[in-house]
């Protein structure tokens, strides 16, 4: 019977969850044992493993967080891991892996679990959507659901009692694809990312104009412009408003999964076991196009830091529609 190895490493997302159900639940119908690893590769290079029963996890797909802990931890980088690994795999007997986790997990550690020649299937995993090769990662779809309503809220009280700007600052580390997601399904006035350097000056004037035009604006930006009061001090100054700013912070990460996120999580992880158990490794599970799939992680970690939305970052920050009418 084969035995399969589950680990989350990162920061956790919502979709995880219905992902590690999914593949247990295929596991156990196809004869395979599902092992949990708790805390991430801590627990992995510790042999802290657990064996997961797809009737225990009845129902956990629609819980946010993570069902095993996860960590930061950059273990596996550490001179002795490849030999401490060597023999917690001797160990537990274990024929392979499922590696949820961000940029950082599948460009570093999936990938150099894989040169090592572990069987491994990957899971693109963050709310932050910056890993390569995939147009979606588990966790974004629920964050920017989030991160909605929020903006609705704000635009009441924004339309009631006119003359303030208003900052919304959403996670995303260091990179700008929630906030630009956001801000364009939110009409916000203008957006900030981290990509692209900011002029408070010229963003002031925007806002400013957006205050004439119809009594208030609103500006999203990413957590990774850095010094976020700051900026609503220079931009209060700069637009003549009252600046407030509301920083969604992690309520943005937890929480259940949006029906996407669920449904992509369920369906990457049967994929995930189902490839495993075929013998296929060293791939991680995609989207694109509308299609899943799946992609060598050797690939995404060869590849350039995925780009943000160019397009719709312009059309956010000049108020032009993105689609020219003809
Ligand atoms: O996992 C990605 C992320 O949620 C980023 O958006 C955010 O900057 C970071 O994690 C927060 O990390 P932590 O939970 O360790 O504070």
């Amino acid at each position: 019977m084969k035995r399969i190895g589950l680990v989350v490493s990162g920061g956790d997302a919502p979709g995880i969850n219905a992902a590690l159900e999914a593949a247990v639940f295929t596991l156990a119908a196809n004869g395979a044992e599902a092992w949990g690893i708790r805390g991430g590769f801590v627990g992995l290079l510790a042999a802290d493993l657990k064996p997961l029963a797809a009737d225990e996890l009845l129902g956990s797909s629609a819980r946010g967080g993570t069902l095993l802990s996860t960590s930061r931890d950059r273990v596996l980088a550490e001179p002795d891991a490849r030999e401490r690994l060597q023999q917690v795999w001797a160990a537990t007997s274990l024929d392979g892996l499922i590696v949820l986790g961000g940029d950082g997990t599948i460009r570093r550690a999936a990938s150099l679990l894989s040169a090592w020649g572990y069987p491994l299937m990957a899971i693109p995993c963050t709310i932050d959507n910056d890993v390569p090769q995939t147009e979606r990662t588990l966790g974004f779809d629920s964050a920017c659901n989030r991160a909605l309503p929020i903006v609705d809220a704000i635009r009441d009280t924004a339309t009631a009692l006119a003359g303030r700007i208003f900052v919304v600052e959403t996670l995303g580390g260091s990179t700008g694809h929630l906030a630009i997601a956001i801000a364009d399904a939110a009409q916000a006035d203008a957006v900030g990312v981290p990509e692209l350097s900011l002029d408070v000056q010229e963003m002031g004037q925007r806002l400013a104009a957006a205050v004439a035009r119809h009594g208030y604006g609103i500006c999203v930006v990413s957590e990774g412009i850095g010094d976020v009061p700051r900026f609503c001090a220079d931009l209060a100054e700069a637009a003549g408003h009252r600046v407030r700013l509301t920083a969604l912070g992690h309520a943005q990460r937890g929480g259940p999964p949006s029906y996407f996120d669920r449904w992509l999580g369920r369906t990457w992880g049967e994929l995930a076991a189902l490839e495993l158990l075929a013998g296929r490794s060293g791939v991680m599970a995609s989207w694109q196009a509308g299609q899943v799939s799946s992609v060598p992680v050797k690939a995404v970690s060869q590849a350039p830091a995925k780009e943000i939305d160019y397009l719709r970052y312009e059309r956010i920050n000049s108020q032009r529609q993105i689609y020219a009418t003809t």
